[in-house]
């Protein structure tokens, strides 16, 4: 089993079923989650997660067994919505997530401003974990999420990997009882409408008033937000892309 992955080598992994402590060495390499040249992202991130042994799918069916797809219309009481929030049940797991490799060029970009401590505003299995991880070994991770199941899978694989520096945990952080802790870098992608991302930026401004922190938004839904309100005027983009935002928060 090579240690050192070679483009295309994602594909012999996923065969080959690594053991923990292959993928523990694995992803202590920093460019573990890069995409090689030529290769198709969602493609690498469907084999990562096979290789990680996560069971993603697995879950995903049964929350559409038991909850109302996204996009259902169907009135007949059979099954419930989640909780009242967008927790896109229904969506293709590698649709619902960020591919890793996404994940790894974000955090190029904020490399030079050296992340201690990263947290994921809906965080889905944790992916944004598993990358710091490997980038940034002696940065924290917190992610938040609403779906006990997710999270739940997310901190199993954290704990196969001996990575004590990540933690999923519980929260609807559409309540104004959540305030999100105090972090170097934030990550939001599609967790919420506007008004509850309206909510979370001006806590994430609030609870880091007088010190450097950034958001990583992916979608579509943070410019708009930014035009609409004049509190938030003054955020200007550090970095952009066709479907993200890099900001400086204050
Ligand atoms: C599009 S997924 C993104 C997952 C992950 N951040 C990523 O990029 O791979 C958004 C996640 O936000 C979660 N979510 C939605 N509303 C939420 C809420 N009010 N509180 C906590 N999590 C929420 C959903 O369950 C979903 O897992």
């Amino acid at each position: 089993m090579p240690t050192t992955l070679l483009r295309g080598d994602y594909e012999e992994l996923a065969k080959h079923r690594p053991s923990q402590n292959q993928i523990i060495q694995l992803l202590k390499q920093p460019d573990f989650f890069r995409l090689p040249r030529g290769a198709s992202s969602r493609n690498q991130s469907k084999r990562l997660d096979k290789i990680l042994g996560f069971k993603i799918s697995k879950v995903e069916q049964k929350l559409l067994k038991k909850y109302k797809a996204y996009y259902s219309f169907d009135q007949s009481g059979r099954k419930q919505k989640y909780q009242g929030c967008e927790t896109w049940i229904g969506l293709h797991p590698q649709v619902l997530q960020t591919p890793y490799n996404e994940i790894f060029d974000f955090f190029e970009i904020l490399r030079v401003h050296n992340p201690k401590s990263i947290v994921d505003i809906g965080a889905g299995y944790g992916r944004v974990g598993l990358v710091m991880a490997s980038m940034f070994p002696e940065a924290t991770f917190s992610g938040y999420e609403i779906v006990e199941k997710r999270l739940e899978e997310g901190n199993r694989i954290f704990e196969r990997l001996e990575l004590e520096q990540c933690q999923m945990h519980y929260a609807d952080l559409s309540k104004e009882s959540f305030t999100p802790p105090q972090a170097d870098v934030y990550f939001i992608y599609d967790f919420s409408d506007p008004l509850d991302i309206r909510k979370i930026l001006r806590q994430l401004r609030s609870v880091n008033e007088n010190r450097k922190a950034f958001v990583i938004a992916k979608g579509e839904f943070i410019q708009p937000i930014l035009k609409k309100y004049p509190e938030f005027k003054s955020i200007v983009p550090l970095a952009k892309g066709k479907s993200w935002d890099i900001l400086q928060l204050n």
